[in-house]
């Protein structure tokens, strides 16, 4: 397998960085939701903080990848009508968007409460605002309402990728996919 992307299929590298953040986006939607149920207990507080440092990891495991892609090129998609080319793009940018959002927000949310943040009891991460009660308001408003936004643009965008390998049966999802090296390629 190539480190960069070819025309026909994404590279090592953005396939790990595909698979790492959808399976780091899941994990923290699901523990997000439990935790917030759960009664307070020493417990509740390790799973908190588990979920900030991992939360702060995804942060930067997309900002890397949106890095990675400016530097890669992008494989030829397959071919399908416009407005399809049109809606999966709007459906990546709404979900690099969302997950942004999603973690800023997190962070300032821990910020603006005046929490510190340890990064898996390893060091410190600095907060990104004062003490601020209005701006802690905004932040827990926005976290807990962006995640229905990366819900509904999941469910698009796995539909869709299902829809190209099972009916179209293209090289879409396949591309995404570690497999066989591509016919012409350099051992
Ligand atoms: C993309 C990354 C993240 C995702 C997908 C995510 C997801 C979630 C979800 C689904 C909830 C439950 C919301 C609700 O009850 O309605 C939640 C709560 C929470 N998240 Fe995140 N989170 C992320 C990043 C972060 C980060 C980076 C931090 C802090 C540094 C953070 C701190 C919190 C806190 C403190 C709560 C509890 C809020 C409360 O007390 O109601 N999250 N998160
Ligand atoms: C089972 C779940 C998933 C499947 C089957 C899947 C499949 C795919 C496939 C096939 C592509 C390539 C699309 C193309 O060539 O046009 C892709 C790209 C992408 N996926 Fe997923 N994905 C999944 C989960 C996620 C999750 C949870 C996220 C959320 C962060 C995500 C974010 C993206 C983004 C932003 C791109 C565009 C890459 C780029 O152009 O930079 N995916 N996905």
């Amino acid at each position: 397998m190539k480190l960069m992307s070819s025309p026909r299929r994404w590279g090592v590298v953005m396939q790990v960085l595909h698979w790492t953040t959808a399976l780091l986006v899941f994990g923290l939607l699901a523990v997000g939701l439990v935790m917030d149920e759960m009664a307070t207990s020493p417990t509740k507080i390790k799973v908190f903080a588990m979920h900030k440092s991992f939360g702060i990891t995804l942060l930067a495991l997309v900002l890397l990848r949106l890095l990675w892609r400016v530097i890669d090129r992008r494989p030829k998609p397959a071919p399908m009508p416009a407005w399809q080319r049109w809606a999966a793009r709007l459906t990546h940018v709404g979900l690099y968007a969302s997950v942004l959002v999603m973690a800023i927000s997190g962070w300032l949310y821990n910020s603006a409460s005046n929490f510190a943040l340890k990064w898996f009891g390893l060091f410190s991460v600095p907060s990104i605002s004062a003490p601020d009660k209005a701006l802690k308001h905004f932040a827990h408003e926005v976290h807990e309402t962006t995640w229905i936004v990366i819900l509904v643009l999941i469910a698009l965008h796995v539909g869709a990728a299902l829809k190209h390998h099972l009916i179209d049966k293209d090289d879409t999802l396949t591309a995404m996919l570690p497999g066989k090296p591509e016919t012409g390629d350099a051992p």
